[in-house]
Order: C-alpha cells, then sequence, then structure tokens
C-alpha cells in the first residue's frame, strides 16, 4: 500500500468500545450496528450467541458454556464511508480485567445507559477508565418505548455520578405509550416514532426558528409544545456544545433513542460517527509519541486468549495496531525480548465468521496464533527504531482466593503454572507476609475457573481455591509497612514486586483503619 493510500485507509477507521451495566442494551445495539454494517442480516444473530443457540467452532470450553464466543471480541463493518471497528468489553460473569484492557485499545467509547435506571454500578467503573485516557465518549440513553426517568434528570447525572458534561443532541418528545419522536437539535428534524411510512419518516425544522415549517399535525400535538418550551430552556441553560471538550472526553454528546425498536440508532451512529476521532498517535515509554500515519508497522498486544481445548493449545493474541499496514507472514520484532518473529496465522474478525487476514492498517485489531511468545502489554513493530509502547495500566482486582496445591508433591508444576499464568496476567499473585500463602486476585470470577482450568490441563497440577471474598485492596507506601496492622479484616500481603498491600474485608473495615492509622495513605492501582 503506497503511503496515500496508507493514510486514506487509517483516516477512515473509527474504532470504540461500547461501555454499559448488563441489561442497559449493549448487544441489541450492537446488533442493530451491524445491521447497518451489512454483517448481519437478521435481528438475533448476536442475541442467540450471548444465549448459546449459536453453533460456535470449539473454541474455549468454558467460553462455549456461558454462551460467548471469541469471534464477537472485535466486529468489524463499513459504514458511511468508514470501516469500523467495535471491540466487545464482555460484562456479566465474565467482566475482568480484559474488560478494562479493551478500553487501551479504543480512540472512543459508547456508553449506553437505561434510561430507566441511569447510571449503575458497572458503567460508573469502566468510565473511570474511559475517562483517565481522555477519549470521547458518546452517551445512548435507550429504552426510550418505556416509560423512564425525565431526560434533564438523565443528563444533571451524568455530572453528578460521573463528573462529565452532558450535552443533548436530539431531546425525546413523550417516552413509554406516549413517545411521538425525537427532536434533532443539530440536524434540524424531527424523527418520528413508528411513522406511517419513509416518507414521513423525518419531518423539517426551520434551522433559525427550530419550529416545523408549514403544516403538519404534530403542531396540534400538546407534547410538540412542551418540546419546544424544553429546548429553548435547554439551549439557555444546558451545556454548550463544545468540540475541544468532548476531543478531551471532558463533555459527552447525549442521544436519545430505543435499540429494540431500532428507533434513532441510525441517527446516532451517523452522527457520533462523524465526531468520533481516526487513530492518532501513542505515547511510547521513551516520552515520544508515534502517529498513527507512520510508515512502519507497529501494535500492541492488550488481550490474550487462551484456548481451553487441550487439544488446541494454542492462544490468540489480540493485537492493537497503532501505525502502518500489517501484512500476513510479515517479520517484526517483540520489543521485550528484541527478538524476530514471522506472523503466519493472522485473525481479522467479523462478527459471522473469522477470517484470515491479509491487510490491515492503524486503528484495526488483529488476531495473531500465539504459542507461548506473547505477553499481555507487548509492543511489536518493524523498521529500524525502537517502538515500546507504554505499559498498560494495572487494575484494582475485587475479588481473591487462597491458593493451594492438591498434592504437595506436585509443588514443581504448581509453581511453573502459577509464574506462567500470573505472567499473562489475567490473575494477580500476593502473598502473606507470615506464611507466605499465596492469594489470587481478579476483577472477574472467570478469571479463577480459566485459571484452575489451565493449571490443570496444561501444568497437570490441580488447585485448590478457597474464596475470601470480594476485598478493597489498597496499596502503602513500605517505608510505612508494619506487619503488626495486619489482621483478619485487613490482611497484609505482598505483590508480585513485593510492594505491600490490605486486602479490606469492607468498607467498614478500611474506614477503622483509617481512623486507627490516619498516617498511612492508601493507594489503588488505577
Ligand atoms: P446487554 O447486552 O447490555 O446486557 O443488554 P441486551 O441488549 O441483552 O438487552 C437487555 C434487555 O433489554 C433485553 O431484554 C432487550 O431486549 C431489552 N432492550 C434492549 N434495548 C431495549 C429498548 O430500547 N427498549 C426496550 N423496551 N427493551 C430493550 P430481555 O427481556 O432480557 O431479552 P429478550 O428476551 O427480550 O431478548
Amino acid at each position: 500500500m503506497d503511503k496515500k493510500t496508507l493514510e486514506q485507509e487509517v483516516a477512515k477507521r473509527r474504532t470504540f468500545a461500547i461501555i454499559s451495566h448488563p441489561d442497559a442494551g449493549k448487544t441489541t445495539i450492537t446488533e442493530q450496528m451491524l445491521l447497518f454494517g451489512g454483517v448481519i442480516r437478521e435481528a438475533g444473530t448476536v442475541k442467540a450467541k450471548k444465549s448459546g443457540n449459536f453453533a460456535t467452532s470449539d473454541w474455549m470450553e468454558i467460553e462455549k458454556k456461558r454462551g460467548i464466543s471469541v469471534t464477537s471480541s472485535v466486529m468489524q463493518f463499513d459504514f458511511d464511508g468508514k470501516r469500523v471497528n467495535i471491540l466487545d468489553t464482555p460484562g456479566h460473569e465474565d467482566f475482568s480485567e480484559d474488560t478494562y484492557r479493551t478500553l487501551m485499545a479504543v480512540d472512543a467509547a459508547v456508553m449506553v445507559i437505561d434510561s430507566a435506571k441511569g447510571i449503575e454500578p458497572q458503567t460508573k467503573k469502566l468510565f473511570k477508565v474511559v475517562k483517565k485516557r481522555g477519549i470521547p465518549i458518546f452517551t445512548f440513553m435507550n429504552k426510550l418505548d418505556r416509560d423512564g426517568r425525565e431526560p434533564l434528570d438523565l443528563i444533571a447525572e451524568l455530572e453528578e455520578l460521573l463528573d462529565i458534561e452532558g450535552v443533548a443532541m436530539n431531546w425525546p418528545m413523550g417516552m413509554g405509550k406516549g413517545l411521538r419522536g425525537l427532536y434533532d437539535i443539530y440536524s434540524h428534524r424531527i424523527e418520528m416514532y413508528r411513522p406511517e411510512s419513509e416518507a414521513t419518516r423525518f419531518v423539517p425544522l426551520d434551522p433559525e426558528t427550530g419550529t416545523i415549517k408549514g403544516n403538519h399535525p404534530l403542531k396540534e400535538d400538546t407534547i410538540y409544545q412542551q418540546t419546544l418550551d424544553d429546548i429553548d430552556l435547554l439551549s439557555e441553560a444546558g451545556n454548550k456544545f463544545d468540540r475541544a471538550k468532548i476531543a478531551a472526553g471532558e463533555q459527552t454528546p447525549v442521544y436519545f433513542g430505543s435499540a429494540l425498536t431500532n428507533f434513532g440508532v441510525e441517527s446516532f451512529l451517523k452522527s457520533f460517527l462523524s465526531m468520533a476521532p481516526a487513530p492518532a498517535e501513542h505515547e511510547l515509554q521513551s516520552g515520544n509519541t508515534l502517529g498513527a500515519d507512520a510508515p512502519e508497522f507497529s501494535g500492541f498486544v492488550f488481550k490474550i486468549q487462551a484456548n481451553m481445548n487441550p487439544a488446541h493449545r494454542d492462544r490468540i493474541a489480540f493485537v492493537r495496531i497503532c501505525s502502518g499496514e500489517f501484512q500476513k507472514g510479515m517479520t517484526v520484532k517483540l520489543a521485550r525480548t528484541g527478538k524476530d518473529l514471522r506472523l503466519n496465522n493472522a485473525t481479522e474478525f467479523m462478527s459471522a465468521q473469522r477470517e484470515q487476514v491479509e491487510s490491515a492498517v492503524a486503528g484495526d485489531i488483529v488476531g495473531l496464533y500465539d504459542t507461548g511468545n506473547f505477553q499481555i502489554g507487548d509492543s511489536i513493530y518493524t523498521g529500524k527504531e525502537d517502538i515500546q509502547f507504554e505499559k498498560l495500566p494495572q487494575f484494582t482486582p475485587e475479588l481473591f482466593v487462597e491458593v493451594t496445591a492438591k498434592n504437595v508433591m506436585k509443588q514443581k508444576s504448581f509453581h511453573k503454572g502459577m509464574q506462567q499464568l500470573v505472567q499473562e496476567g489475567a490473575v494477580q499473585l500476593y502473598k502473606t507476609y507470615a506464611t507466605d500463602d499465596y492469594i489470587l486476585g481478579a476483577v472477574g470470577q472467570l478469571q479463577f475457573e480459566v485459571f484452575q482450568f489451565r493449571m490443570l490441563h496444561e501444568y497437570n497440577s490441580e488447585v485448590i481455591m478457597k474464596p475470601i471474598g470480594a476485598r478493597t485492596a489498597r496499596w502503602i507506601d513500605p517505608e510505612q509497612l508494619d506487619p503488626r496492622m495486619s489482621s483478619s479484616r485487613n490482611l497484609l500481603v505482598k505483590d508480585l514486586q513485593g510492594n505491600p498491600l490490605f486486602l479490606f474485608e469492607n468498607r467498614f473495615a478500611e474506614n477503622w483503619f483509617k481512623d486507627k492509622y490516619p498516617d498511612i495513605k492508601l493507594k489503588t492501582l488505577m
């Protein structure tokens, strides 16, 4: 690909993730987007996969049992002149470090909120990670076909709970049974809910006055007048649309709609894709930045998925391409080891099937078959200049188990497995100060199950895991360490680097500790 084509291709890319709380409608809206992109032909395809009604290949057994599939990890399609990559952020029981790390590989995020429920805990957690990255966040207030909370309330909540300004892009005309349409503030039109025909779907507005031109039955509807009053109020008291703030993730454009009835989704997709950024530069460990239009290939591994089928020991390393073009069979340098690697089997992800990729550019994700070469956070590149992307952050685990080998005679394989799996970054390992007991920490429960399964199948080591429940992990300054501060309610442990931290049983235990030791500073990872 010549320089100009490469630049054009990169400029077309839009790579984002959808963040939400379970049941807000992420799957439904993803499916609608795939329909617009022509990837699927029927609604229900992604849904069927989620509920386990989908014929997947022999991928991870645990994944299969839970009805998820690696093929849905990345979905790619063309829409409105853009090449869209949607990265899935596993939720429900599959919520894990991977969910967070995926957010390191995107250029924007879409936040789906159930308009009856408002901002829920998982949305908040994911939002925090996205906010730290300073990338644009677009909000879809879903389920407008049901009675929900007041639109103004929902926007105010963004500021109260997430500390981000919300700026309304459209405004609901009624909701639930009374839903009539969406007043589209920037496109100067009303999108009718359930119009009689396609021709009557949009009602144009006079851009000067913001009112319907000519005659229209809607003008007689009280909801119309009410909406005009709301819009007046918004333009006086609401946040002002600000491109710079949106780009920095300080303001989120808010769209209302209903994913299930496919109402407002297409307008949303068009509008946010027009504002979402193409791949930009990435920070390097050297302190320099690398532009997405740099000619040489580079990328980093943000997720490694193991194949749980013992007959297939291969794994897939997911690479976010940061610059240049990826080509099948190319030789790259692995920054961590300085060794050359030939990349033979690469997979580009489509929602319907896995396809062999010939080439991909900055912004795209490729899956590389891995026989143990890669670690999460690895940088790969071609060209003479060394490229090491910034380290991926570690996330504070929330669940903990004590782990021991069932057979004390098999300590060697136990330790080997522990060491290798911990290095992959799926779980974090801690040791107690007093007795050197192993404690594993993870963001989600699934990680423990995968760990146990792989210890048995890959290292022939049966492990016993004793849950010690949800805990809050807080790091302390090693200089302030005093083993006498440890108790069952605030267990003192050290991480792999030897840094001390407490695992608090709950908030009360943490507050009690803070009162007792006011001089000790407690820190989280991210
Ligand atoms: P998730 O991926 O965020 O977990 O949510 P998902 O899309 O699976 O949606 C969760 C539930 O909310 C589903 O109902 C779905 O049909 C419903 N839903 C999604 N968008 C809308 C919407 O705009 N309006 C309404 N009224 N409902 C919506 P379910 O009963 O759990 O599943 P199903 O049996 O209906 O498929």
